[in-house]
């Protein structure tokens, strides 16, 4: 969507600040032991607090309110009661949520307790890659420039990117345009970021797969060359200058 009215940033911003909420409690309540249902079961309630609806749920009838990805599974995994979190899983959750009509849409991956499996790394070159990315977005810039700079900027930490998982726009639904936020450069996109427009950015940042396929669950997607994947998601508002990080109570940084 595009703001053209304080209504409307109003609007973004409350169930910003509801999905922000709910991806940053469950994070810290995700321990080992715990199950990704009772995770989601926590998400759940705190997106009712605020008078929120699950927007995977709404939007495809999702399994969940959010989706809880443990290990090989990238994203779109479903909360399960035989889930049980370890030391040194890599986690990824992704809450996206509509309020009043509005939608927004984040997500972070992080580590279970010890790093036993020496994840950390691939999620600090996420989240530092989606943090310096959203610094560069002002109205003008191209979308294919950014995709290019995201792809680059992974090749440098050691990583690749998963190339059919991409941002888009968000705001009067969980998917709007620009549709492809791609994080190579996708030439084929002659798109340009515009001012007042609300876009999810997000990184899929991988160690060996560069495309996602889904699982036998339907639901879960995968590497098609198996490894791990990590995810670092915001939802911003394009101005002239630095962008309004709707998503920032999230603490992604
Ligand atoms: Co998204
Ligand atoms: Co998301």
């Amino acid at each position: 969507m595009s703001i053209s009215k304080d209504s409307e940033l109003k609007g973004m911003t409350r169930v910003s600040e509801a999905v922000a909420h709910t991806l940053k409690e469950m994070q810290k309540y995700a321990k080992p032991g715990v199950t990704t249902k009772e995770l989601d079961d926590l998400g759940s309630d705190i997106l009712a607090s605020f008078g929120a609806r699950s927007a995977p749920n709404l939007t495809y009838n999702f399994p969940g309110a959010t989706c809880i990805s443990v290990n090989e599974a990238f994203c779109h995994g479903v909360p399960s009661s035989v889930t049980v979190l370890k030391h040194g899983d890599l986690v990824n959750i992704d809450v996206s949520a509509e309020l009043d009509g509005y939608w927004s849409d984040n997500g972070a991956s992080f580590v279970i307790g010890e790093d036993v499996n020496k994840h950390q790394p691939l999620v600090d070159a996420s989240r530092q890659i989606l943090v310096s990315a959203i610094d560069q977005i002002h109205g003008g810039v191209k979308i294919a420039e950014l995709g290019g700079w995201i792809e680059q900027k992974a090749k440098q930490f050691g990583f690749r990117v998963i190339r059919n998982l991409t941002g888009h726009g968000v705001g009067r639904s969980l998917h709007e345009q620009p549709s492809y936020i791609a994080n190579y450069r996708d030439t084929a996109n002659r798109q340009r970021f515009t001012k007042n427009s609300v876009v999810a950015i997000e990184t899929f940042i991988a160690t060996t797969s560069t495309m996602a396929v889904t699982a036998k669950d339907g639901w879960t997607l995968v590497g098609n060359r198996g490894g791990f994947m990590a995810q670092h998601e915001h939802t911003i508002v394009v101005t002239d200058g630095k962008p309004i990080i709707l998503t920032a109570a999230n603490g992604i940084g």
